[in-house]
């Protein structure tokens, strides 16, 4: 007998669902897409946070991140009075009939993902909690954490159920009304089911499982998509080595479906606050059951790998450029469009590199904000970053930056090096113009 395969269900449960009261703790990128997204199916949503500056810019109708079609969303839903900002954390779940936990669960110093915001919020509401509240783990946590929430909270009432979050930051909101699935994960078959009928209206399929898988699933995907760049990255420098073409070969790679179309696309390395996290985590999680997962521990390894090389790529083409202080203008701070976030950004590290050894730097991004530790000068338009410049880097793919003009660029840049990281540039347009575009495995 095979492993017991998770149960794929859809629909079943969507029928005898109604709409709920739901407490959601934390209003990071998670929270407040899991919120907002739950209180437009329906549910009435109350979202906590004991950021009370965080929730002074709720109340006003802004957002303290950028997330595409949540502004206007949680503005209606505000109207609507489906959902609503507290820091009263108790007064929240004390009708909740569900409690979301949407906490940060950031990278620990061994590896292991540090799970002390939840631990310390589960242990305020233990004891507070209705009867068969269902206290649901939507933040990425190790293997085991549904079972460690069930014992802090030590309530037999009380059901806790893994139901991990697969949200892109850029397309967080689509992601979440029309995800690929909807994992589940539960001890209790009842608890999983009213879980299960929250995504009232979302036809998706439900993979039905126990809770440590439910929390593996997660964290598997998010490594096996690592490793996926992480491979096509190593292709690209392979490429570059023997003269093929890299976009070629990931096109020809994609008509495979057991490959897949998507996510195959070269770039600068990858980062955000999921991939470095979650991938460290798996490895310690892996490490300390005595089962290494080496193939993650490579592309981890394989992936600051090539972000050096990148930074060394852009080093080498300032200096061939012979200037004595070349001026280096870098396009992207944030790790990747669409999103204004620059945690573990793949740019962030490169810059830092760069500014061991040039000084005449100047950046731009339309979004991301520049972290203070950088100390590098920043222009307010990308022609500003360009203008004088001797070599430009291409580091996110803003669509801002695959418009760039080779008649404008040539106007404005004092040199003809372009290193495009993120393959947006057509470089015969710009040779034309004796513009030079470097794309690592593109001739
Ligand atoms: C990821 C997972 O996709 C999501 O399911 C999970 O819930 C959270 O982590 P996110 O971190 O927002 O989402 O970024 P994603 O869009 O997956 O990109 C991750 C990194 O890979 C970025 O640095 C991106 O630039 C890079 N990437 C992605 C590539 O270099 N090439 C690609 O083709 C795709």
């Amino acid at each position: 007998m095979g492993a017991k395969k998770p149960a794929l269900k859809w629909g079943k449960w969507f029928m005898n669902s109604s709409l709920h009261k739901i407490a959601v703790l934390g209003t990071g990128y998670v929270g407040l897409t899991t919120g907002t997204c739950l209180a437009h199916l329906g549910h009435q949503v109350v979202c906590v946070d004991n950021d009370l500056k965080k929730l002074e810019m709720l109340d006003s109708g802004i957002l303290p991140i950028f997330e595409n079609g949540l502004p206007e969303l949680v503005r209606e839903l505000k109207l609507t009075g489906r959902l609503t900002f507290t820091s009263n954390m108790m007064e929240a779940i004390s009708a909740a009939e569900f409690v979301f936990l949407c906490l940060p669960t950031p990278q620990g110093h061994d590896g292991f993902a540090d799970l002390s915001a939840i631990t310390s919020v589960v242990k305020q509401i233990s004891g507070k909690l209705l009867p068969n509240t269902i206290v649901v783990n939507k933040s990425t946590v190790p293997v085991n954490s549904a079972f460690l929430v069930r014992d802090l909270l030590n309530d037999s009432r009380v059901h806790v159920v893994s139901n991990p979050e697969f949200l892109r930051e850029g397309s967080a909101v689509n992601d979440f009304l029309n995800p690929d699935r909807i994992v589940i994960g539960s001890e209790n078959q009842i608890a999983g089911e009213r879980v299960a009928g929250l995504y009232l209206g979302i036809r998706s399929p439900v993979v039905v499982t126990d809770p440590v898988s439910a929390e593996s699933i997660k964290y598997m995907a998010n490594a096996f998509l690592a490793l996926k760049i992480s491979f096509v990255n190593q292709a690209a420098s392979f490429c570059d080595a023997v003269g093929a073409d890299v976009l070629e070969v990931m096109r020809g790679l994609s008509f495979d479906p057991r490959i897949g179309g998507t996510f195959l696309t070269p770039g600068p390395g990858w980062g955000g606050s999921c991939f470095p996290k979650d991938t460290e985590a798996l490895v310690a999680m892996a490490k300390s059951v005595d089962r290494p997962m080496s193939l993650v521990e490579e592309a981890i390894v394989a992936n600051q790998n090539h972000i050096n090389a990148v930074a060394k790529l852009i080093r080498s083409e300032a200096k061939a450029t012979g200037v004595s202080n070349p001026r280096i203008a870098l396009l992207g701070l944030s790790f990747k469009a669409e999103t204004d976030d620059t945690r573990c950004s793949p740019a962030i590290d490169i810059i830092k590199n760069l500014q061991s050894e040039f000084e005449n730097l100047i950046v731009f991004d339309p979004l991301a904000i520049t972290p203070i530790e950088l100390e590098i000068n920043r222009a307010k338009t990308q022609e500003e970053a360009m203008k004088g410049a001797d070599v430009t880097a291409i580091l996110t793919e803003w669509s801002a930056f695959k418009r760039l003009e080779p008649s404008s660029v040539r106007s404005l840049m004092r040199g003809n090096v372009i290193i495009d990281t993120r393959y947006l540039l057509e470089s015969e347009q710009f040779s034309r113009h004796n513009l030079h575009v470097v794309q690592i495995g593109r001739k």
